[in-house]
């Protein structure tokens, strides 16, 4: 990677940039590399005393990182190899008995591998959390690569992938294609044009390359609802057994657990916030529940029958074990994310919340939009009073002397400045415990304390790295 670009991406990670929701990296995730074991149809890397044989009618470009030595090998009429410098192939070895009698191998079909099944991707914020592991969930539509997002096939692979798309294209951002990342189209066609572009891209259209990135930092819609069909075909949805199953936008099947619907300002920034809920569900009790944010269109319908313009809004998928369980533990943090939402949805620019659980429970507090306001009414009435009494106090205001003083402050003064409500102004960037409600969210007081909103993003000390807190 050329530094400026690991510095870009490094920016994104860290500060939260504007347009940083568009740092999203969809990893391929099958390959055709003769060492892996997957590959092969008995589950093995052929070795020395083994026969090798590729199907004779298939195409396939084989990724070779090694030596191997065989006793024989069938090869297709149309393929390549791959090598890595160093590897290659040698004729008879494995006398040294570590490879048994010998076997025929065969590679495995590639042919079936379709761009549009979900299955096949990996989603991740940064090219570094792809290395690292560090994998987003999302919702169907959105595992398969988004117009803006950015295309990896793993630098020492190939591949074959079939992209039929019907009569859409196939708009990404870039492709990275063995270690060469591709920006602009013209390149790119050269590269799908070249033999080991036709063996690896088939299908009726390559994918085009050269969308804009997303530079909304509230999020873009994915735009692979016009491929809804093809992406869910062919898939197997699970059977649940919760009361109230749950279909997210651009998801293909019903699932338990909870999704949030977030009406957002222009202030939202999407990777902060999913940064926000990371930190809210890092705690051990949540650790088999995923989570996806997205924004998505919703379709809205003027008095339940004339489309009219279509609203988004951010949606947060939560479900245990990839959605087979029952769904309460994803039901239970997304009332906590509701709680969060309750003190502190306003700082991200969260204006109403709604919470759908599919056990069914959607009782009080479910909607955090009158709270937020409500919280925000009394701010701005403490925070009047609080000038109130400033310029009362620099005698800017005088109360006039009237003779029935003593009772005209019990009506009113007494009631408000010296009352219940009267805590001075709450600076919000010092996040006060006091303004958490409840047990005091998900990690107590102490954990929430340590995280500060600024104008750059979240900033917070990570609790896995605090050994204070899981004793909790
Ligand atoms: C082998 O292929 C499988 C699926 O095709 C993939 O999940 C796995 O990561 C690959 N293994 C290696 C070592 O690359």
């Amino acid at each position: 990677m050329s530094p400026p670009l690991a510095v870009l991406i490094s920016l994104c990670l860290f500060f939260g940039l504007p347009g940083s929701a568009s740092c999203l990296y969809k990893q391929w995730v099958p390959d055709t590399s003769f060492e892996n074991a997957t590959n092969w149809d008995k589950g093995v890397v052929p070795c020395g005393s083994d026969k090798v044989q590729f199907l004779a009618d298939r195409q396939v470009s084989v990724y070779v990182r090694e030596v191997h030595s065989i006793q024989e090998m069938k090869l297709p009429v149309n393929g390549e190899f791959i090598l890595a410098s160093g590897a290659g192939f040698t004729v008879g070895g494995g006398q040294d008995g570590s490879c048994g009698t010998g076997v025929t191998v065969q590679f495995r079909d590639s042919e079936t591998a379709k761009w549009f099944d979900p299955a096949l991707w990996r989603a991740a914020s940064s090219s570094e959390d792809l290395d690292k592991g560090r994998f987003l969930f999302s919702v169907h539509e959105e595992s398969v690569p988004c117009s803006h997002d950015d295309v990896v096939f793993r630098p020492d692979t190939s591949f074959r992938v079939d992209t039929t798309a019907g009569q859409q294209s196939l708009r990404v951002k870039s492709v990275s294609v063995l270690g060469q990342k591709f920006r602009e189209n013209a390149g790119f066609s050269r590269y799908l044009a070249s033999r080991s572009g036709r063996l690896q891209f088939h299908g009726d259209a390559g994918p085009v390359v050269g969308s804009p990135a997303c530079d909304d930092s509230s999020g873009c819609d994915c735009g692979n609802s016009v491929h809804h069909g093809r992406i869910c075909s062919g898939m197997d949805c699970p059977r649940l057994d919760c009361t109230k199953p749950l279909r997210p936008v651009g998801h293909c099947c019903d699932v338990c657990g909870a999704i949030l619907h977030l009406k957002i300002s222009g202030r939202f920034n999407l990777e902060t916030y999913r940064q926000r809920l990371q930190h809210l569900l890092l705690h051990p009790q949540y650790k088999a529940v995923r989570m996806g944010v997205s924004k998505v269109t919703m379709p809205q319908w003027l008095l339940g029958v004339i489309p009219r313009e279509a609203a988004t809004e951010i949606q947060v998928v939560l479900l245990d074990e990839e959605g087979l369980g029952p769904g309460t533990v994803a039901e239970d943090a997304a009332r906590d994310i509701m709680k969060d939402i309750q003190s502190q949805g306003a700082l991200f620019g969260i204006e109403d919340a709604e919470l759908q659980a599919s056990s069914g429970n959607e009782g009080t507090g479910d909607r955090a939009g009158v709270v937020v306001g409500a919280v925000l009414g009394a701010l701005a009435l403490v925070v009047s009073l609080v000038v109130l009494g400033f310029l009362f106090y620099r005698g800017v205001i005088r109360v006039p002397s009237l003779p029935s003083l003593p009772s005209w402050r019990k009506n009113s003064e007494i009631g408000e400045l010296g009352g219940p409500i009267d805590h001075g102004f709450d600076n919000p960037m010092f996040n006060k415990p006091s303004q958490v409600p409840g047990s005091g969210g998900l990690f107590g007081t102490d954990s929430l304390s340590t995280i500060t909103v600024t104008d750059l993003g979240v900033h917070f000390v990570n609790p896995a790295y605090d050994e204070t807190n899981f004793n909790a």
